[in-house]
């Protein structure tokens, strides 16, 4: 059987980047995201082959089938879950309303639980499998108005330490990335003209050691190592991607 790995958050930035690093180190791929024509353009460019699971994580009927299909149909081993999807909030505490932090909790959090609580049993039966939570360095150390975004990717690194210690026995690996400023539609300067988004770079390029800011690809391939057996003696790492903003 032909390894696989599931992406959330596969239809964009970090995810999309993910998904195509997985698939030109041969394994065949499940996207998760919700826009089912951004999922196909990734699909394209994933040659060792793809499928495209669209679902809101937040519709626990629409995932539940997600999952069930990809965990009955036994066409490949899939060996490697990376709970991606994650929507980015600049509220602070006073301003962010219950909506604000209970989205944040369903769809950063609720949603990689459930995915991860359904693949538990998969894994411990196939002998064992690989847990990446794409956590942030906001999760490490907050800074400015994101409050329950922050706390969020906090309890997301806690949680992997759990995951790690309940998953060893079944040789079940569980890590966690974050990333530090990543070039992606999450951001709004992403999307701005030529001339302001350098303006915008360039005013963020100091807030790094290595004085950039990231591609999606710099945290696929770190999310990648920590997903295969390069890293095969690794759990419970939280792995800052960040060119050293944590530093500063
Ligand atoms: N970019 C950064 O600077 C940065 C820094 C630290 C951490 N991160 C983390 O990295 C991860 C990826 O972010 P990104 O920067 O690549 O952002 P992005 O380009 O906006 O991608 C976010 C992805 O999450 C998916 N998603 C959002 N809500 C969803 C839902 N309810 N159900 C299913 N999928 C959903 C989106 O899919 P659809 O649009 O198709 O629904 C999209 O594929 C996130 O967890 C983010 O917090 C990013």
């Amino acid at each position: 059987m032909k390894k696989a790995a599931l992406i959330t958050g596969a239809s964009s930035g970090i995810g999309a980047a993910t998904a195509i690093e997985f698939a030109k180190n041969g394994y065949f791929v499940y996207l998760m995201g919700r826009n089912k024509e951004r999922l196909q353009e990734v699909a394209l460019k994933c040659r060792s082959g793809a499928s495209i699971m669209s679902c809101d994580m937040t519709d626990t009927n629409a995932l539940d089938k997600r999952l069930n299909e990809m965990l009955t149909t036994k066409i490949h081993r899939i060996e490697v879950v990376v709970n991606n999807a994650g929507i980015f909030d600049r509220h602070s505490t006073e301003e962010g309303t219950d909506d604000i932090w209970q989205k944040e909790f369903e769809v950063n959090l609720l949603g990689p639980v459930r995915i991860t609580r359904a693949f538990f049993p998969y894994f411990k039966s196939q002998g064992g499998g690989q847990i990446v939570n794409v956590s942030s360095t906001l999760g490490l150390r907050p800074q400015g108005p994101t409050s329950a975004y922050s706390a969020v990717k906090a309890a997301m690194v806690n949680w992997t330490a759990s995951l790690a210690m309940e998953g060893g026995p079944f040789k079940i690996r569980a890590n966690c990335v974050c990333p530090g400023i990543v070039d992606t539609p999450i951001h709004g300067f992403h999307s701005l003209d030529t001339e302001k988004k350098n303006e915008a770079l360039e005013g963020m390029k100091n807030l790094q050691p290595l004085g950039r800011i990231g591609t999606p690809d710099d945290i696929a391939k770190a999310i990648y190592f920590l997903g295969s057996d390069n890293s095969s003696w690794i759990t419970g790492a939280i792995l800052p991607v960040d060119g050293g903003i944590n530093l500063l």
